[in-house]
């Protein structure tokens, strides 16, 4: 097939997901056909540094032929086998060690086909839990604006972007938003619990009635508003106000697990157990499609053993497809095995340092936010007066002119204007440090060329 031919049959038959109806129609859709390390080909040959790890997802990179090797054993011997009162050796083995990797009693794994799905289920596990602790009326759900957690209705009732929500309600009732904490920090000699985002959330509980709550959701670093760091003790804060009145936290880790953030759960790096981690993309490094929640023990006992519940009535054809989990058991091993999250942690200060390089030279990089492999570059007109970016400025500069750039230098990443003009950065964690000085280098070109373009 010519790349004519394919762009044409894709225009004809293929329904791109967030996509805006003018690139659909026109003739330049991207077409990756294959991948090696922190790399990706198009169908002219030429390659492009993978700045997204796919959609945060690649996280052992591409061309794994040890992963694939582990997928065509797994149809070989059992393609196909429910977890629907049954199980098999994948599913069991990619829990336990997820599970081994988890931090506190959150020993037990639920899983799905995707984030979304896993923020859905979260959702019923946590309504279902409460009913079976005589508790029917704590249904409603507290999470962050501009918060991402999916776009099935349940979970896109979570999501806290109203752009994303506006085209589909009415969405299910009983969700609360806060805000997130961009910008705040710990006063000197303060404490969390005096920052308005943790008050806010105080205040939402008396306002709705604390018995009414089943879950807050929130992730340990928020991907949508550009990787909003939590301040020092914010999570804490959750879980003492969360056990305070009985309502049930939970972590949305489908980005900030294993590794993104340089450990097995973003959960851990900030010290805190919270009830359910949502989890998706990087448990298969995107090599096959799995989604998971996983559990504190004591929360599943207690809903098995209770008279109203007796059992989680929820699940999926593909929910713990053996081959998505023999694929997480070979991806999660060599996580281990060659140690990635140690890279991560390794080179987190020569990434800073580039960030900073960056910001210091530009006259719009307003600021960069994240940690470990996790970034988020926000533009103003000028940083140093910080006036605001017009809003035609931004849709040119998210538009055109950062995705000409990053053609230009062979880089793929995320133009974000979900809140501000940001461009977001997450390779793939087994990049080096020669990988990461072309990242920084690809990137500091497309910084050049919105400096350029807010100049004139
Ligand atoms: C935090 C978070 N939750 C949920 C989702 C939804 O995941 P999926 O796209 O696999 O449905 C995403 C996707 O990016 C996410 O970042």
């Amino acid at each position: 097939m010519t790349s004519t031919d394919i762009r044409a049959l894709a225009r004809r038959h293929l329904l791109p997901h967030f996509t805006k109806g003018a690139a659909w129609r026109e003739d330049a859709l991207p077409i990756i056909t294959r991948g090696e390390g922190c790399y990706v080909y198009d169908d002219s040959g030429r390659g492009f540094l993978d700045g997204l790890a796919g959609l945060f997802c690649v996280n052992i990179g591409h061309g794994r032929s040890d992963i694939s090797a582990a997928a065509a054993k797994q149809m070989e011997s059992l393609a196909y086998w429910t977890n629907w009162s049954a199980a098999h050796p994948a599913s069991v083995e990619a829990a336990t060690l997820i599970a081994g990797h988890a931090p506190g009693d959150l020993e037990t794994v639920f899983f799905v086909n995707s984030g979304s799905e896993a923020v859905e289920s979260a959702v019923k596990f946590v309504r279902q839990y409460h009913r079976g602790q005589g508790e029917p009326q704590r249904t409603k759900i507290i999470a962050r604006d501009m918060a991402y957690h999916g776009t099935t209705l349940g979970a896109l009732a979570v999501t806290g972007i109203p752009k994303f929500r506006e085209p589909f309600g009415p969405l299910m009732p009983g969700v609360r938003h806060v805000p997130n904490t961009l910008g705040e920090r710990v006063p000197e000699g303060g404490s969390a619990a005096e920052l308005p985002s943790v008050k806010a959330i105080e205040a939402v509980i008396e306002e709705e009635g604390p018995e009414t709550i089943a879950a807050v959701f929130a992730e340990p670093v928020q991907n949508s508003r550009g990787a909003i760091v939590p301040p020092e003790g914010y999570w804490q804060q959750l879980r003492e106000i969360c056990d305070r009145h009985g309502i049930l936290l939970v972590a949305d880790e489908v980005i900030c697990a294993y590794g993104r953030l340089g450990e097995w759960f973003g959960s851990a790096k900030y010290g805190v157990v919270p009830d359910l981690i949502t989890f998706a993309k990087g448990a298969t490094s995107g090599y096959a499609p799995l989604g998971g929640v996983l559990l504190r023990r004591p929360l599943v006992e207690r809903l098995y053993d209770s008279p109203q519940a007796g059992t989680f009535t929820h699940g999926a054809t593909w929910g713990g497809h053996p081959v998505s989990t023999a694929v997480a058991v070979a991806n999660l091993t060599a996580l281990s095995d060659e140690d990635v999250l140690g890279n991560v942690r390794a080179l987190e200060p020569h990434f800073q340092a580039g960030l900073d390089r960056i910001r210091d030279a530009s006259s719009s990089v307003a600021e960069w936010r994240g940690t470990g492999f996790f970034y988020a570059l926000e533009f103003a007109a000028d940083r140093h007066t910080g006036r605001p970016l017009t809003e035609q400025q931004s849709r040119e500069i998210v538009g055109e002119v950062m995705p000409r750039a990053m053609r230009d230098v062979g880089l793929i990443t995320r133009p974000d204007d979900r809140g501000a003009t940001m461009l977001m950065l997450s390779p793939p964690l087994v990049a080096d440090q020669v990988v990461l000085d072309d990242l920084l280098h690809k990137v500091s070109a497309v910084v050049d060329a919105v400096d350029t373009h807010v100049r004139t």
